[in-house]
């Protein structure tokens, strides 16, 4: 099969959309990361999801939905906050999961009682929606266990071959997946953090539950292996001095004959000295917008060790540390 990347015009939109209609997949920017869309109530196109990325079928999918209307369809009740919720801050990068209606397919949910319902802000993701006219079932359009594809070129790297089109909408904004907040419960409960954080969900609801054992995998996804580069990934605690710590680690590396890359920003990028870096930009926006592609950039320049500096944890450096976690499968400095 051939792979094209297509320019987001109306014409190659509706082409995404027929293809879609047919059953098949395509691949598509939201505001977070790219997504692999298929019709979420065709079971068989939705299987072709799972083979493409090569996804555990018990990690279920989020369903695309342009507008809240369409929540309805889909989900069996719909609290007064969600409702709340969904006012602020849908469409954009927040996942609500719902009770599900017995017209979400099983493979969609992972067998689980609930469906993940999200409405992308990104125009070219929701007018493909809009000409699907059925919920689209994307999961982030790499193979499992890779970073999250940020630009059209990530998941041609990952996925040529196994589907027909990419659309092209350039460089994701945000660059880490949404925040996930189930809301069956009185209590709305934080299931994967992202750009809108806790402080943001309580501008809306008093209360939201945040599990803080990293141990227990809420959402099926989050016991997986994740984002993992091929080279050997540190992060580093977020400390006054952390770059002594890093420079170390690194000088280390060299000398045992490696090749290690530090990933930083901008303005701390003279501390390191003549070591090889990746600059992430200037602010944590930026941290979280090109994570993900500076994973990928390490392994195209094969280096053999990642040591990523620290962020605290306001905003969205709560999503930050938590990729980061996964990406070094742990391994902190
Ligand atoms: O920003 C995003 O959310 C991107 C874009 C493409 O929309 N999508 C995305 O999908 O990140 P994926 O499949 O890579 O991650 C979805 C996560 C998984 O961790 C999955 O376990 C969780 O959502 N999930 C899906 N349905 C769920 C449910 N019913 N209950 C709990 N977690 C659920
Ligand atoms: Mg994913």
């Amino acid at each position: 099969m051939k792979t094209l990347i297509l320019k987001p015009s109306v014409v190659n939109i509706q082409r995404c959309a027929d293809e879609i209609k047919k059953g098949e997949l395509v691949a598509f920017p939201t505001e977070t990361v790219y997504g692999l869309g298929a019709n979420g109530l065709d079971i068989e196109a939705v299987k072709k999801i799972y083979i493409a990325k090569g996804r555990p079928s018990d990690n279920p999918l989020i369903l695309h939905v342009p507008r809240f209307k369409e929540v309805y369809n889909l989900a069996r009740e719909v609290r007064p906050y969600a409702i709340e919720l969904a006012k602020k801050f849908m469409p954009g990068a927040l996942t609500l999961v719902f009770k599900k209606k017995d017209i979400v397919p099983k493979i969609v949910s992972g067998g689980l009682d609930t469906v993940a319902i999200r409405i992308p802000s990104n125009p070219i993701a929701n007018l493909l929606l809009q000409k699907c006219g059925c919920p689209l079932a994307a999961p982030s359009a790499n193979t499992s266990t890779k970073p999250s594809p940020t630009y059209a070129m990530h998941v041609y790297d990952d996925l040529k071959g196994k589907i027909s089109y990419i659309l092209d909408g350039g460089m994701c904004d945000i660059g880490v997946e949404s925040t996930i907040v189930d809301v069956t419960g009185d209590v709305p409960k934080l299931l994967r953090s992202g750009q809108i954080s806790v402080e943001d969900l309580q501008t809306v609801v008093e209360r939201v539950e945040v599990n803080t054992d990293q141990s227990v995998a809420l959402s099926p996804g989050m016991k997986y292996k994740h984002y993992s580069p091929k080279a050997n990934m540190l992060f580093s605690a977020y400390y006054e001095q952390m770059h002594l710590t890093i420079i170390n680690y690194y000088d280390k590396m060299k000398a045992q004959g490696k090749k290690p890359v530090i990933i930083c920003l901008n303005f701390n990028k003279e501390k390191y000295g003549t070591r090889e870096i990746i600059s992430i930009g200037d602010t944590m926006a930026d941290y979280a917008k090109n994570i993900f592609a500076a994973l990928r950039f390490a392994d195209k320049k094969q280096f053999d060790n990642i040591i990523a500096e620290g962020v605290c944890s306001d905003g969205i450096g709560g999503a930050i540390i938590n990729r980061m976690m996964k990406a070094s499968g742990g391994q902190i400095i």
